[in-house]
């Protein structure tokens, strides 16, 4: 006869949680086979591994975010102004937004982005409605032209773009493609390429703009382009989805870095425009953003603007039911006061300043140590990031060797850059371009 071992009480205790899980176990449609897993965001796993790196020389340009000259997040002082006046508003309540958002600050948004004395706005023929930043408005308008546009077209992507773009149109089941935008060679824009692919385009495509200080590239068309793009696009008759999240930012002057989008709807275009107040405003979190929709000049432009705002109603109560009501509390003090208002100019001429001068020191930098190429393209181009040129293995060797973190496609946040860091990145930056030159 077969003695049995005596049982530990752990080992009593597996079996009987296996026996247990065995006949509780249903069949799971959520498997590993059905569900793979998602690649990790490249620009959240890179803010990840800069966090991990224990080096005192680090330097994070990979950050989408302004910071001043120590590194440091900057709350701008306009907007701590109207925080502390929100915070001491003995009328403050927590109630709901409407579904459409704060009234006072999309009017002022609009405003500010297709100008006050704008036909459109005099015709009642743009609407505007509050979003969770610019990605809600992109999102929020991919998904109006998705469900409403008869044809659904094609939407078509600078190549290379932000790189949620491909999500957020893929996801509300629009179909994508690219036109050329920039040049390797020039490391500008690529106008030709980018017209013939217009051109080229289907009749009646949607082109995704980037309104000022294009994101990645830090390229934009010079006015009299724009014109040409105008043309182009009214030739086809093709639809202009504008994403403007660098207003301000980009060039120190609110009317300047608009200008694109008052030359599109003065030209009489039907288009929509995805704005976000997280850079100009320092607001990242708070997700403040607006989506404005303009209908072309005509005798039923403003009925159709009515019907098309009831339908935007319908798809912002589906999906968020009402925005979030701080940050566009903070924004609509400072945009309806000529006193703030005045201040955040000001403040807006600090961040692009100081970037401006990042750029113009990181070039004299590198011009100066004779650093192989050409680097005139660090002060042609605008805004908070710059396409460097630099290749993947050559970040890969800056990440590596240096804790200097960017995204592979070379491009840099000039608002990581500071007087404490700037000659350290250019040291970095000319031995690595040597080494592989
Ligand atoms: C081109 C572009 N569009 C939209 C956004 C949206 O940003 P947010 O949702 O933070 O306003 C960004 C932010 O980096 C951007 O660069």
């Amino acid at each position: 006869m077969v003695q049995n071992a005596p049982t530990s009480p752990s080992s009593a205790r597996d079996r009987l949680s296996s026996l247990t899980s065995h006949i509780m176990a249903t069949s799971s449609v959520f498997t590993p086979a059905n569900v793979a897993a998602a690649p990790e965001d490249p620009l959240f796993g890179l803010m990840k591994a800069y966090r991990e790196d224990p080096s005192d020389k680090k330097v994070d340009l990979g950050i989408g975010a302004y910071r001043d000259n120590n590194a440091k997040p900057w709350i701008l002082p306009v907007v701590k102004k109207a925080d502390d006046a929100i915070h001491n508003d003995p009328n403050l309540n927590h109630e709901y937004l409407s579904i459409g958002g704060l009234a006072d600050f999309t009017a002022a948004a609009q405003k500010l982005i297709v100008g006050a004395d704008s036909a459109a706005i005099r015709e009642n023929r743009i609407c505007s409605l509050q979003t969770i930043s610019g990605t809600g408005a992109v999102h929020l308008g991919g998904a109006f032209l998705s469900k409403f546009h008869p044809q659904k077209p094609t939407i078509y992507l600078s190549n290379p773009t932000w790189a949620n773009h491909n999500q957020i149109f893929t996801n509300v089941g629009l179909k994508i493609a690219t036109y050329p935008y920039f040049s390797q060679q020039t490391k500008g824009l690529d106008f030709d390429g980018m017209l013939q692919a217009l051109r080229a385009a289907p009749a009646g495509s949607i082109i995704l703009l980037h309104a000022c200080a294009h994101n990645p590239t830090g390229v934009d068309p010079s006015q009299d382009q724009w014109r040409q793009i105008a043309t182009v696009m009214r030739e086809r008759s093709h639809f202009p989805f504008f994403d403007t999240a660098y207003q301000g930012f980009a060039s120190g002057d609110l009317t300047r870095d608009a200008w694109a989008i008052h030359y599109f709807v003065e030209q009489g275009f039907e288009l929509c425009v995805a704005q976000s107040f997280a850079k100009n405003f320092g607001l990242y979190g708070e997700r403040t953003g607006a989506f404005h929709f303009v209908s072309a000049p005509g005798a039923d432009a403003a009925a159709a603007n009515r019907n098309i705002a009831s339908q935007l109603a319908i798809l912002q109560r589906s999906e968020i039911s009402n925005p979030p009501a701080y940050g566009a509390r903070i924004a609509s003090r400072v945009l309806n006061d000529p006193s703030l208002f005045a201040e955040w100019e000001e403040d807006l001429r600090t961040m692009s300043g100081r970037i401006q001068e990042m750029r113009r020191g990181l070039r004299e930098r590198l011009e100066a140590r004779g650093t192989p190429g050409s680097w005139d393209h660090i002060t042609s181009q605008i805004g908070m990031f710059s396409f460097t040129g630099l290749t993947e293995a050559q970040v890969k060797v800056l990440r590596d060797e240096w804790h200097v973190y960017m995204t592979k496609n070379g491009r840099i946040s000039m608002a990581g850059l500071n007087t404490h860091n700037i000659d350290y990145f250019a040291e970095a930056v000319d031995s690595v371009v040597r080494a592989t030159s």
